[in-house]
């Protein structure tokens, strides 16, 4: 392997064009698996983050008060929704990456590296499926605006891994797992089994991402001799802004690992 790992993720996230990002990605997925099937030396390097990842000029990014709610019963609607997750997945890319990249400083076991690795090449290919839906329906990615706001996440818990693991993985992907079942519901009431196959595929891999999330922070939790529940609530207080909303997918965060004692305190906790 000629570029080290870190390199490797800065190079995804310095990569505008969407397609090309997850092409990128899913070939250094490989090249890694490949190397660690083998069992050659890896090396993790040292690369620099950029503060945002580079993004393509389409879609528009808008704040989410801005960007037209659609009806979901109809086709513009779905198209609409494809269009919302397919920007979704492609944050999600990078930030599975910029997890990779951002913080040489914290020692992890290679299973840290093989996890992130792994939900970086899922949601290339998420992306990809979103994609393709799209154009299947003669839309694409950028056709609509997007929600600007998604590296918010990112961008304040750059320099806190514990926070970023509580909130990206174990708050936003884990509230996937809540939503996409509905998701599902609409496509195939709409009889459109194209897209009800992609969500599917997304659903089942989506547990994976919320599991490494838990796994890592129940890790440094039991490093640094933390009790994980409450510095759960404490992380997600400081860096989510907004409320847990149930129902939630109870079963689901079980299977991911994620006790009912982490979420169910986050409800209405600004509430008088
Ligand atoms: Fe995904
Ligand atoms: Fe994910």
């Amino acid at each position: 392997m000629s570029m080290s790992l870190r390199e490797m993720a800065v190079a995804v996230l310095n990569t505008a064009d969407p397609r090309q990002k997850t092409a990128l990605s899913r070939r250094f997925a490989e090249e890694w698996r490949t190397t660690r099937k083998d069992g050659r030396e890896i090396e993790l390097g040292i690369a620099q983050p950029p503060d945002m990842p580079a993004r393509p000029s389409k879609p528009e990014l808008l704040s989410p008060r801005d960007v037209a709610q659609r009806k979901p019963g109809t086709p513009e609607g779905r198209i609409a929704m494809l269009h919302a997750i397919a920007h979704i997945e492609l944050n999600a890319v990078d930030l599975h990456w910029d997890i990779i990249a951002r913080f040489p400083d914290v020692d992890f076991p290679m299973g840290f590296y093989d996890d992130w690795v792994q939900a970086a090449d899922d949601e290339s290919k998420h992306f990809n499926l979103m994609a393709d839906c799209l154009e299947a329906r003669e839309s694409h990615y950028g056709a609509l605006p997007a929600h600007a706001g998604m590296w918010m996440s990112a961008s304040e818990t750059a320099k806190d891994i514990m926070g970023r693991l509580a909130v990206v993985p174990m708050v936003l992907e884990a509230r996937g797992l809540d939503v996409t079942p509905g998701m599902i519901k609409l496509f195939k009431q709409a009889k459109d089994h194209a897209a009800v196959d992609a969500l599917d595929v997304i659903y089942s891999e989506e547990v994976a991402h919320v599991a490494y999330g838990s796994r890592w922070f129940h890790f440094l939790c039991g490093r640094e001799n933390l009790d994980p529940t409450p510095t759960f609530h404490m992380l997600v207080r400081r860096y989510f802004h907004g409320q847990l909303k149930p129902p939630f997918n109870e079963e689901k965060r079980a299977e991911a690992g994620i006790a009912p004692d982490f979420y169910w305190p986050l409800v209405d906790q600004q509430k008088p």
